[in-house]
């Protein structure tokens, strides 16, 4: 690790490993001192095809497969990006919160990276790397509130610093893409849910079937989905009853009555969030979005509105760098780097690691397994 310090004025290439869930990853970036990124390869393989049959993600199996992968990730990303493994300064892995075995998967490959290239590893917080994605594509300034809506996370955060994170709140049980994903096996449409649900709703009736929105009613910025889809299961389950099925009409008034109770708790409760937020007066006060959720239209739409209303920006990284990659951990990994953070052979994988350790844990977990 010498000459770790001289490092920090000067230009940076960092590779990054992701293998917390679902997404084996590796991406490059180089960073000038001071600049903006660049994002000079970013590889993801998924594994849907493999845990399609078990209805969820199955741990041994992707713990198996990030094994398998991360390899070939890194050589597919230094191919893509012309650097050479003596030209990196150092390696970014998320080293938690997520499946343990595919974490350990990840902090096994880049420690023996490290170690083999003599150079310096950053453990990083897969929860970070979401958060700090709109530095990575927009250079935001702190502070800034963060809404991260995926299959796996719903939090509300304030980024204060690459390490300094508060959380005001998140869901109690479902993520609302684990929601998507459920209502639509309730209604026999395809995974992943959510573009299914949005392309079904898109014909539907949204006023039709009258769906609870959980938790407004209740003080505080934490949400709920378990309630809805429950609701969901019964309004189809009178339906089959009365009917004897569900008609094409039937399923898209469904989706689209469950997706409008979607956007409108996540708009009510970004509301009250950016409210608490602006009680720091920010400088220059903005909302940013991270997460498959993010795709949806009637979702964004809706919280575009709220921070039009509330006088707040909006942004929201491009969906590669919404769901899971490792251009984020990247460049997470870079902004503890140039911060001095450096770990090293007792790197250890996290199944938990809140990004607000002052927070009280979540109860829920979501289908990828405990976030945070
Ligand atoms: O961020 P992501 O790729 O992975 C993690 O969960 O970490 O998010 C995937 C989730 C899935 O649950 C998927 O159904 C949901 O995001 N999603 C959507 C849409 N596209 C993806 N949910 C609602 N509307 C969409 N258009
Ligand atoms: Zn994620």
């Amino acid at each position: 690790m010498v000459g770790c310090d001289l490092r920090m004025g000067k230009e940076l290439i960092i590779l990054g490993l992701e293998s917390s869930c679902d997404d084996t990853a590796a991406a490059i970036l180089r960073q000038p001192d001071g600049g903006p990124a660049e994002i000079l390869a970013s590889v993801v393989h998924g594994q849907n095809d493999l845990h399609a049959a078990f209805g969820g993600v199955v741990p041994e199996i992707a713990a198996r497969a990030h094994a398998e992968k991360l390899d070939i990730c890194v050589e597919e990303a230094l191919a893509a990006s012309g650097v050479a493994l003596r030209d990196l300064d150092a390696i970014a892995v998320t080293a938690g919160p997520g499946l343990i075995g595919g974490v350990m998967s990840g902090v096994m490959c880049a420690k023996g990276l490290a170690a083999g290239l003599n150079i310096p590893l950053v453990g990083v917080n897969h929860l970070a790397g979401h958060a700090l994605t709109p530095r990575l594509t927009d250079q935001v300034a702190f502070p800034y509130l963060m809404l991260l809506v995926s299959g796996g996370h719903c939090q509300f955060l304030i980024a204060r610093g690459p390490d300094d994170f508060t959380r005001l709140g998140g869901t109690i049980d479902d993520a609302p893409g684990e929601a998507f994903d459920k209502t639509a096996r309730l209604l026999g449409l395809p995974q992943p849910g959510g573009p299914s649900v949005e392309q079904a709703a898109k014909d539907g009736d949204s006023a039709r079937f009258a769906f609870p929105r959980p938790l407004l009613d209740r003080p505080g910025c934490d949400l709920s989905f378990s309630g809805l889809k429950t609701a969901l299961l019964r309004a189809r389950d009178a339906l089959v009853t009365d009917q004897g099925g569900l008609t094409e009409q039937d399923r898209n008034d469904l989706c689209a009555s469950f997706q409008a109770a979607v956007a409108d708790v996540l708009a009510k409760k970004t509301a009250r969030t950016i409210a608490a937020y602006l009680e720091d007066a920010p400088a220059e006060p903005l909302l940013a979005v991270a997460g498959g959720v993010a795709a949806n239209q009637t979702i964004r739409a809706a919280l575009e509105t709220v921070c039009a209303q509330m006088g707040v920006g909006f942004t929201a990284p491009p969906l590669a760098l919404c769901t899971d990659n490792a251009a984020m951990i990247a460049f997470a990994g870079l902004e503890r780097f140039r911060g001095g953070h450096r770990d090293d052979m007792r790197l250890a994988a996290r199944p938990r690691w809140p990004l607000d350790k002052t927070a009280p844990a979540l109860l829920g977990g979501g289908k990828k397994g405990a976030k945070a």
